[in-house]
Protein backbone atom coordinates (compact mmCIF):
# COMPACT_ATOMS: atom_id res chain seq x y z
CA UNK A 1 0.00 0.00 0.00
CA UNK A 2 1.38 3.54 -1.13
CA UNK A 3 0.19 5.56 1.95
CA UNK A 4 0.30 9.44 1.47
CA UNK A 5 1.98 9.24 -1.87
CA UNK A 6 0.32 12.39 -3.22
CA UNK A 7 1.34 14.20 -0.10
CA UNK A 8 4.62 13.41 -0.50
CA UNK A 9 4.76 14.39 -4.47
CA UNK A 10 3.74 17.37 -3.78
CA UNK A 11 6.13 17.97 -0.74
CA UNK A 12 9.23 17.10 -2.95
CA UNK A 13 8.02 19.29 -5.76
CA UNK A 14 9.08 22.09 -3.40
CA UNK A 15 12.38 20.09 -2.05
CA UNK A 16 14.36 19.70 -4.70
CA UNK A 17 17.09 21.60 -3.94
CA UNK A 18 17.50 20.84 -0.14
CA UNK A 19 20.38 18.66 -0.50
CA UNK A 20 22.30 19.02 2.99
CA UNK A 21 23.12 15.25 4.03
CA UNK A 22 20.86 14.59 7.76
CA UNK A 23 23.18 14.38 10.35
CA UNK A 24 22.24 10.52 10.49
CA UNK A 25 23.63 9.90 6.99
CA UNK A 26 26.65 11.48 8.20
CA UNK A 27 26.96 9.11 11.73
CA UNK A 28 26.38 6.43 9.53
CA UNK A 29 28.85 7.48 6.98
CA UNK A 30 31.36 8.27 9.65
CA UNK A 31 30.65 4.82 11.80
CA UNK A 32 29.58 1.59 9.93
CA UNK A 33 30.41 2.70 6.02
CA UNK A 34 33.40 2.27 4.06
CA UNK A 35 33.93 3.31 0.27
CA UNK A 36 32.40 0.66 -2.29
CA UNK A 37 30.11 -0.85 0.45
CA UNK A 38 26.61 -1.17 -0.80
CA UNK A 39 23.74 0.95 0.44
CA UNK A 40 19.94 0.25 0.29
CA UNK A 41 18.12 3.61 1.15
CA UNK A 42 14.15 3.00 2.34
CA UNK A 43 12.31 6.18 1.43
CA UNK A 44 14.95 8.35 0.05
CA UNK A 45 12.78 11.67 -0.63
CA UNK A 46 14.48 13.92 -2.63
CA UNK A 47 17.70 11.91 -2.40
CA UNK A 48 19.81 14.08 -0.48
CA UNK A 49 21.10 11.31 1.89
CA UNK A 50 21.73 9.00 -1.02
CA UNK A 51 23.76 11.65 -3.37
CA UNK A 52 25.99 12.23 0.28
CA UNK A 53 26.74 8.43 0.17
CA UNK A 54 27.32 8.18 -3.44
CA UNK A 55 29.60 11.21 -3.47
CA UNK A 56 31.38 9.20 -0.80
CA UNK A 57 31.63 6.25 -2.86
CA UNK A 58 29.54 3.81 -1.83
CA UNK A 59 27.37 1.92 -4.36
CA UNK A 60 23.48 3.17 -3.84
CA UNK A 61 20.51 2.04 -4.47
CA UNK A 62 17.59 4.21 -3.51
CA UNK A 63 13.67 3.13 -3.24
CA UNK A 64 11.07 6.11 -2.73
CA UNK A 65 7.38 5.25 -4.11
CA UNK A 66 7.28 8.92 -5.28
CA UNK A 67 7.29 8.30 -9.29
CA UNK A 68 7.87 11.82 -9.89
CA UNK A 69 10.36 12.62 -7.35
CA UNK A 70 12.35 9.50 -8.55
CA UNK A 71 12.09 10.19 -12.44
CA UNK A 72 13.93 13.43 -11.88
CA UNK A 73 16.62 12.05 -9.62
CA UNK A 74 17.17 9.49 -12.42
CA UNK A 75 17.44 11.82 -14.89
CA UNK A 76 19.21 14.41 -13.10
CA UNK A 77 21.94 11.93 -11.80
CA UNK A 78 22.06 10.02 -14.87
CA UNK A 79 25.67 10.74 -14.94
CA UNK A 80 26.48 8.90 -11.49
CA UNK A 81 27.39 5.51 -11.93
CA UNK A 82 27.20 4.41 -8.19
CA UNK A 83 23.58 5.22 -7.64
CA UNK A 84 20.09 4.26 -8.52
CA UNK A 85 17.23 5.68 -8.17
CA UNK A 86 14.34 3.44 -8.03
CA UNK A 87 10.31 3.82 -7.35
CA UNK A 88 8.88 0.94 -5.09
CA UNK A 89 7.12 0.63 -2.09
CA UNK A 90 9.62 -0.62 0.23
CA UNK A 91 7.10 -2.71 2.43
CA UNK A 92 7.03 -5.07 -1.13
CA UNK A 93 10.39 -5.77 -2.83
CA UNK A 94 11.72 -8.64 -3.98
CA UNK A 95 14.93 -10.06 -3.04
CA UNK A 96 17.91 -7.70 -4.37
CA UNK A 97 21.33 -7.92 -3.43
CA UNK A 98 23.17 -8.39 -0.38
CA UNK A 99 23.49 -4.98 1.08
CA UNK A 100 26.22 -4.21 4.01
CA UNK A 101 23.90 -1.38 4.98
CA UNK A 102 19.93 -1.04 4.68
CA UNK A 103 18.99 2.73 6.26
CA UNK A 104 15.56 4.11 6.56
CA UNK A 105 15.22 7.41 8.07
CA UNK A 106 11.71 8.53 8.88
CA UNK A 107 10.26 5.93 6.98
CA UNK A 108 9.62 3.42 9.18
CA UNK A 109 6.85 5.81 10.84
CA UNK A 110 5.25 6.17 7.29
CA UNK A 111 4.06 2.35 7.73
CA UNK A 112 1.46 0.12 9.26
CA UNK A 113 2.97 -2.82 11.75
CA UNK A 114 1.84 -4.99 9.25
CA UNK A 115 4.02 -3.77 6.83
CA UNK A 116 6.70 -3.09 9.18
CA UNK A 117 6.94 -6.51 10.13
CA UNK A 118 7.39 -7.93 6.57
CA UNK A 119 10.25 -4.99 6.06
CA UNK A 120 12.43 -6.28 8.93
CA UNK A 121 12.21 -9.37 7.37
CA UNK A 122 13.34 -8.19 4.05
CA UNK A 123 15.92 -6.08 5.39
CA UNK A 124 17.46 -9.20 7.46
CA UNK A 125 17.50 -11.08 3.85
CA UNK A 126 19.19 -8.51 2.20
CA UNK A 127 21.91 -7.68 4.31
CA UNK A 128 25.26 -9.14 4.44
CA UNK A 129 26.23 -11.60 7.34
CA UNK A 130 27.35 -8.25 9.68
CA UNK A 131 25.68 -5.60 7.67
CA UNK A 132 23.80 -2.78 9.50
CA UNK A 133 20.30 -1.92 9.47
CA UNK A 134 20.29 2.17 10.46
CA UNK A 135 16.70 3.44 11.41
CA UNK A 136 16.02 6.96 12.65
CA UNK A 137 12.23 7.10 13.59
CA UNK A 138 9.54 8.99 15.24
CA UNK A 139 8.93 7.20 18.59
CA UNK A 140 6.30 7.86 22.02
CA UNK A 141 8.37 10.22 22.90
CA UNK A 142 7.83 12.38 20.27
CA UNK A 143 6.91 16.08 20.72
CA UNK A 144 3.71 15.58 17.89
CA UNK A 145 2.50 11.96 19.05
CA UNK A 146 -1.16 12.17 20.13
CA UNK A 147 -1.47 15.30 17.51
CA UNK A 148 -4.23 15.06 14.91
CA UNK A 149 -6.33 12.41 13.87
CA UNK A 150 -6.15 8.98 15.56
CA UNK A 151 -6.60 6.44 12.90
CA UNK A 152 -9.21 3.45 13.72
CA UNK A 153 -7.76 0.13 14.09
CA UNK A 154 -4.48 1.01 14.33
CA UNK A 155 -2.55 1.41 17.25
CA UNK A 156 -0.37 5.16 18.20
CA UNK A 157 -1.16 6.17 14.53
CA UNK A 158 -2.11 9.57 13.88
CA UNK A 159 -2.81 11.94 10.53
CA UNK A 160 -1.49 14.84 11.49
CA UNK A 161 -0.87 18.03 8.33
CA UNK A 162 -2.48 16.14 6.23
CA UNK A 163 -0.06 12.86 6.70
CA UNK A 164 0.29 9.14 8.24
CA UNK A 165 2.63 8.37 11.00
CA UNK A 166 2.52 5.56 13.41
CA UNK A 167 4.81 6.06 16.30
CA UNK A 168 6.98 3.46 17.11
CA UNK A 169 7.43 2.76 20.92
CA UNK A 170 11.46 2.06 21.81
CA UNK A 171 11.24 -1.35 23.57
CA UNK A 172 8.91 -3.03 21.05
CA UNK A 173 10.79 -2.02 17.88
CA UNK A 174 13.85 -3.47 19.38
CA UNK A 175 12.29 -6.97 21.05
CA UNK A 176 10.97 -7.07 17.10
CA UNK A 177 14.55 -6.80 15.07
CA UNK A 178 15.84 -8.90 18.00
CA UNK A 179 12.96 -11.35 17.29
CA UNK A 180 13.84 -11.00 13.37
CA UNK A 181 17.36 -11.62 14.46
CA UNK A 182 19.46 -8.78 14.58
CA UNK A 183 22.07 -7.88 17.51
CA UNK A 184 20.74 -4.19 18.91
CA UNK A 185 24.51 -2.39 18.86
CA UNK A 186 22.74 1.16 19.81
CA UNK A 187 19.04 2.33 20.86
CA UNK A 188 18.25 5.72 22.01
CA UNK A 189 15.37 7.49 21.97
CA UNK A 190 16.27 11.30 22.49
CA UNK A 191 16.54 15.03 21.44
CA UNK A 192 19.87 16.08 19.54
CA UNK A 193 18.97 13.51 16.24
CA UNK A 194 17.87 15.76 13.68
CA UNK A 195 17.50 19.42 14.82
CA UNK A 196 15.38 20.97 11.94
CA UNK A 197 14.10 24.48 11.35
CA UNK A 198 14.63 25.87 14.79
CA UNK A 199 13.65 22.77 16.68
CA UNK A 200 14.91 19.95 18.76
CA UNK A 201 12.62 17.17 18.77
CA UNK A 202 12.98 13.40 20.07
CA UNK A 203 13.22 10.82 18.02
CA UNK A 204 14.93 6.95 17.29
CA UNK A 205 18.17 5.69 16.22
CA UNK A 206 18.60 2.16 16.04
CA UNK A 207 21.91 0.47 14.61
CA UNK A 208 20.98 -3.17 14.19
CA UNK A 209 23.69 -5.70 12.96
CA UNK A 210 22.77 -8.71 10.87
C1 LIG B 1 9.76 11.94 5.88
S1 LIG B 1 10.24 11.51 4.26
C2 LIG B 1 11.96 11.07 4.56
C3 LIG B 1 12.82 11.17 3.34
C4 LIG B 1 14.31 10.90 3.57
N1 LIG B 1 14.55 9.59 4.14
C5 LIG B 1 14.93 11.98 4.44
O1 LIG B 1 15.24 11.69 5.60
O2 LIG B 1 15.10 13.10 3.95
C6 LIG B 1 9.48 9.91 4.02
C7 LIG B 1 9.71 9.36 2.62
O3 LIG B 1 9.39 7.96 2.62
C8 LIG B 1 8.66 7.66 1.45
N2 LIG B 1 7.83 6.47 1.73
C9 LIG B 1 6.92 6.33 2.72
N3 LIG B 1 6.38 5.09 2.69
C10 LIG B 1 6.97 4.45 1.65
C11 LIG B 1 6.86 3.14 1.12
N4 LIG B 1 6.02 2.24 1.65
N5 LIG B 1 7.63 2.81 0.06
C12 LIG B 1 8.48 3.72 -0.49
N6 LIG B 1 8.64 4.98 -0.02
C13 LIG B 1 7.90 5.34 1.04
C14 LIG B 1 7.86 8.92 1.18
O4 LIG B 1 7.43 8.96 -0.17
C15 LIG B 1 8.85 10.01 1.55
O5 LIG B 1 9.64 10.35 0.45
Amino acid sequence: MNRDKNYWEEYYKKQNENLLPSLFAKYVMNNLAKPEYTLIELGCGNGRDALFFANEKLNVIAYDQCEDEICFLQVKYAQLKNIQFKVGDFSELPDITRANLIYSRFTLHSISKEQEQKTLIWVYRNLTEGGYFCIEVRGKKNEIYKLGKKVENEEDSYIYNNHYRRFLNLDTICTDLKNTGFVIEFAAEKKGFAPFAGKDETYIRIIAKK
